[in-house]
């Protein structure tokens, strides 16, 4: 079975027997992060964009472990650049890999990187479904998303200020109905600092999608 596992802020590892994707591998100098670089081992990694709390760790993850970087395409340019291998895909795309596929979304977010795309992942890993939103505000075509996606688990911000808030959160919820939602981006920093408890609480009583707030290093079973 699947494993995904919270490393802090908005870095998850998907991981099926030696089989791994990280995601915005935030962790040298992440305050709630509880692995270090050289504990990593992984074949892919997911940038969804090029700010320090995201795009983080990539670059070194890529050198000590093979892995490749899948970003949209300045930012797989950008690590390209820096010796790794990238694979740049776009807004809209779908493309397999071993583990099943990668769609890029879109994210309203800056990009980090001159003439660069934030972007989001729905990532089909081994027959689950997780939806990463990236850092992001809420957007009607979540609802578009999610009829075209069977989501299992959606990833979203709660942090507030940079992204979604709490109540923005849970709409965004209702509009992809996932079978179970894991709040992220939060706490890290007292300017994204929020409570999980009242976002699980709405979520759960208004659209009867469960909740499960992670704290970093935790994991469930997909
Ligand atoms: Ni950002
Ligand atoms: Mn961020």
């Amino acid at each position: 079975m699947p494993e995904l596992k919270f490393l802090g802020h908005a870095c998850f590892m998907l991981r099926e027997g030696k089989n791994a994707v990280i995601i915005d591998p935030f962790l040298s100098g992440n305050p709630s992060a509880t692995s270090t670089v050289d504990q990593i081992d992984c074949q892919h990694i997911l940038v969804s964009h090029g700010h320090d709390d995201h795009l983080g760790d990539a670059v070194s993850i890529a050198r000590q472990s093979g892995a490749l970087v899948i970003a949209t395409a300045e930012i797989a340019r950008s690590c390209g650049e820096k010796g790794v291998s990238a694979h740049a895909m776009h807004i809209g795309g779908k493309r397999n890999f071993d583990f099943g596929y990668v769609r890029i979304t879109q994210a309203f977010h800056g990009s980090g990187i001159p003439g660069g795309h934030a972007c989001g992942f729905i990532i089909n890993f081994y027959g689950k479904t997780i939806y990463h939103t990236g850092d992001t505000g809420i957007f009607g075509d979540m609802a578009l998303l999610g009829r075209l996606e069977s989501i299992d688990v959606a990833l979203l911000p709660i942090g507030d200020n940079f992204t979604m808030g709490p109540s923005d959160a849970a709409e965004a919820a209702g509009m992809i109905k996932p079978r179970l939602v894991v709040p992220m981006h939060y706490n890290t920093w007292p300017i994204i600092a929020q409570d999980p408890v009242p976002f699980k609480q709405e979520v759960e009583s208004r659209f009867g999608i469960p909740v499960q707030i992670l704290s970093p290093g935790g994991s469930l079973t997909l």
